[in-house]
């Protein structure tokens, strides 16, 4: 039996911030699988990304997710292109309950540059402005996350508490995938 609550969607849709919330509501764990690579690999994400390229670090990712996945159950906040890879798909799903946190381009883009560790974070994906970059990714990704997830919220206009009581509410209702 395992009973992750696992939290997918794009690049600042809340994943970090809800999965606190969430794990407090839980009594679970709250853990940020991007920071756990920059401890894995002794650097930024930044950094990652401009000295190895975004391949080495989507390797780096695969396998803190599935060392990750193998320990105690916790609520896991997910880099957003972590489900691209079909093999992270199985784990996520194998390992307990899926949520699509879901927001505009528009909000998407608002958060970003409104969030201080996005230098840090979240090197370009493409050489797009930002804006092109958010819809042309976010359209690829969509049918991924809509494929992975066993649940679908809309970020834009529910305030993050309500949020973290819904889906709260909801994982435990479901109960664990047996
Ligand atoms: C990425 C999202 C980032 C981080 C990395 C790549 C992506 O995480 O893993 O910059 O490809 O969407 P957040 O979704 O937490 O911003």
């Amino acid at each position: 039996m395992f009973h992750f609550l696992i939290l997918i969607g794009y690049r600042a849709t809340g994943k970090t911030t809800l999965a606190r919330m969430l794990g407090e509501r839980l009594q679970l764990e709250a853990v940020d699988a991007d920071l756990l690579i920059e401890q894995k690999a002794g650097r930024t994400i930044a950094e990652i990304f401009a000295e190895q390229g975004e391949l080495a670090f989507r390797d780096v990712e695969s396998q803190v997710i599935a060392e990750l996945l193998l320990g105690e159950p916790c609520v896991v906040a997910t880099g957003g292109g972590l489900p691209m890879r079909p093999e992270n798909r199985v784990l996520l799903q194998r390992a307990g309950r899926v949520v699509w946190l879901k927001a505009s381009p528009e909000t998407i883009l608002q958060r970003m540059f409104g969030d201080p560790e996005t230098e840090r974070m979240r090197p370009p994906l493409t050489n797009l402005p930002p804006l092109a970059e958010i819809e042309r990714v976010l359209n690829e990704r969509t049918p991924i996350y809509r494929e992975t997830a066993d649940l679908e919220v809309d970020t834009d206009n529910v305030p993050l508490p309500e949020m973290a009581e819904r889906i709260a509410t909801w994982f435990r209702e479901t109960g664990p995938r047996q």
